[in-house]
């Protein structure tokens, strides 16, 4: 079993204002510190960076919500890695579904894991299959991401990586979305595991933390931690609210 769960929440484009942004980001700051056995990161919006690296601790980490492919250039409208890491920022995610749906590709997302990885960052891969069907051919499109989104890594690098399985079908934002179970979580995280071990080997393998999001709350997350055997999870819309971002935490922090 891993050490350390991590929590990672997804802000996606909120809170409105950055008086709200600091307060939130400080009020967790304030309770993360009792809890040891958990790493916690906050995905801001990209204009709240500069401001929040400066309350970032040991306890609570900065994580951004995209970057650029690119490392530096003309690129109007792009961030690079390296300006995120210039203002403490540790984890970027990367392919997330709501991206993908603007167009990304796999080739695209895996120059993202690299330029994030060449920064020093620790990339969170977000995969995940818009629809489940009886036949599992969800499990290729997963499977697809996976080897397509790491083509060309270093298998070292691989390891550094945290990977977030997302189902579509369950994120919040989806319409007529429906909850995954833990039994679903647990299926996937064996099959990821299995996908990486073929392309790393079973002990890089291993290394890696498959975290779970899609509508995760405080009153789900001790299934998915458990039953689901997630590495950890990546609320969204349970992370804007402190008060409910903090009791899972603390699910995460007492599990052993
Ligand atoms: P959700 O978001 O928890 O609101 O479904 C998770 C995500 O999209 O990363």
């Amino acid at each position: 079993m891993r050490k350390k769960k991590i929590i990672v929440g997804n802000w996606k484009m909120n809170p409105k204002t950055p008086a709200l942004a600091r307060s939130n980001f400080t009020t967790i700051k304030k309770e993360v510190r009792a809890y040891k056995n958990v790493t916690v990161v906050i995905a801001v919006p990209f204009v709240y960076i500069s401001e929040l690296g400066k309350l970032a601790s040991a306890g609570l980490a900065l994580g951004a919500q995209n970057v650029s492919a690119e490392k530096e250039g003309p690129y109007t409208g792009e961030v690079s890695a390296e300006m995120l890491a210039a203002y403490k920022t540790k984890y970027v995610i990367v392919g997330h579904s709501e991206r993908r749906e603007l167009g990304e590709t796999n080739a695209f997302i895996a120059r993202k894991v690299k330029t994030v990885l060449a920064a020093g960052l620790t990339p969170i891969l977000c995969i995940g299959e818009k629809d489940r069907d009886h036949g599992m051919l969800y499990l290729g499109v997963v499977k697809t991401q996976l080897e397509e989104c790491l083509a060309g890594i270093p298998k070292n690098s691989i390891a550094k990586i945290v990977i977030a399985y997302e189902p579509v079908w369950a994120i919040s934002s989806t319409p007529n979305r429906r909850d995954a179970t833990p039994e679903d979580c647990e299926e996937m995280r064996i099959y990821i595991r299995k996908v990486l071990s073929d392309m790393v080997g079973g002990s890089l393998a291993d290394e890696v933390a498959i975290l779970y999001g899609g509508s995760v709350d405080e009153k789900d997350a001790l299934g998915f931690l458990s039953k689901g055997n997630a590495d950890g999870l990546l609320p969204g819309r349970a992370s804007l609210n402190p008060k409910i971002f903090l009791k899972i935490i603390k699910i995460a922090n007492e599990i052993r």
